[in-house]
């Protein structure tokens, strides 16, 4: 495990988004995986800033992202869907057919769910780019998350809807209470791995992941079994690192 510590949000947001544009520029064919969250928005303007600026292409890239709230309509304004239109592809030239993200609002959600799997079988990922919740979760793959897990139906637990209520008016009545999720053994199959972490309120959750046992009650610490990751965090975050 690669450890990069930088001061704080502003770095680790321009770090991280040299990291994917240097794996992009080697490989413009490249399969990114994506995450949302308030954790990469300062990384995608650092890719958008880039983008207009020196033409980095995503047009043949392709990218798939990590989970999708289930329940809300595509058009939403709080689905993965719209962020990341709005935070990113609205801004590059990666083309809509290249984009996948979990169909959070069909009918056959257990089959939108396989379908994904698959579909990542056919596309390895080579460089995900991943978030961790205070409770060490990543995508939507809470504690307790098999470490075999494939693409599934999840549940959010009560920590995550209570941090993610800040984009549904504060009212945690708001935020649906399911979602698909790349599983924790499908995010494995990645080539490299990307992580990102911001604050105070992630460095137990990065201690865990680092220097804690790897166990299922924190599933980020499966990171310590992955061949190739890359931490990028703050001071804040790494804080509890002895
Ligand atoms: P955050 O979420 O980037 O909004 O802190 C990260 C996560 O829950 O994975």
């Amino acid at each position: 495990m690669k450890i990069i510590k930088v001061k704080n949000y502003e770095e680790m947001s321009k770090k991280a988004a040299k990291i994917i544009i240097e794996a992009v520029k080697n490989n413009p064919e490249i399969n990114l995986g994506l995450a949302t969250g308030g954790s990469p928005v300062g990384l995608y303007e650092n890719l958008v800033k880039d983008y207009k600026e020196n033409a980095t292409s995503y047009k043949n890239a392709k990218s798939f992202n990590l989970d999708e709230y289930m329940g809300l309509p595509q058009d939403h304004a709080q689905t993965y869907y719209t962020f990341m239109h709005e935070n990113l592809f609205n801004h590059i030239d990666i083309k809509e057919e290249n984009i996948y993200i979990p169909k959070g609002d069909s009918a056959n959600a257990s089959e939108t769910a396989n379908e994904y799997e698959e579909l990542l079988k056919e596309n390895q990922i080579d460089l995900q780019l991943l978030g961790i919740g205070t409770n060490g979760h990543i995508g939507f793959n809470e504690p307790g998350s098999k470490f075999d897990g494939k693409t599934d139906i999840v549940a959010l637990t009560p920590e995550t809807i209570q941090a993610n209520a800040r984009y549904f008016e504060g009212n945690h009545d708001l935020v649906p209470t399911k979602a698909i999720s790349m599983g924790v053994g499908t995010i494995m199959q990645a080539k490299t791995i990307l992580l990102i972490a911001s604050g105070k309120n992630k460095a137990e959750a990065i201690k865990g992941l680092v220097e804690g046992q790897v166990s299922e009650n924190l599933p980020a610490s499966v990171l310590q079994n992955h061949a190739d990751v890359i931490l990028v965090i703050d001071e804040e975050a790494a804080s509890l690192l002895s």
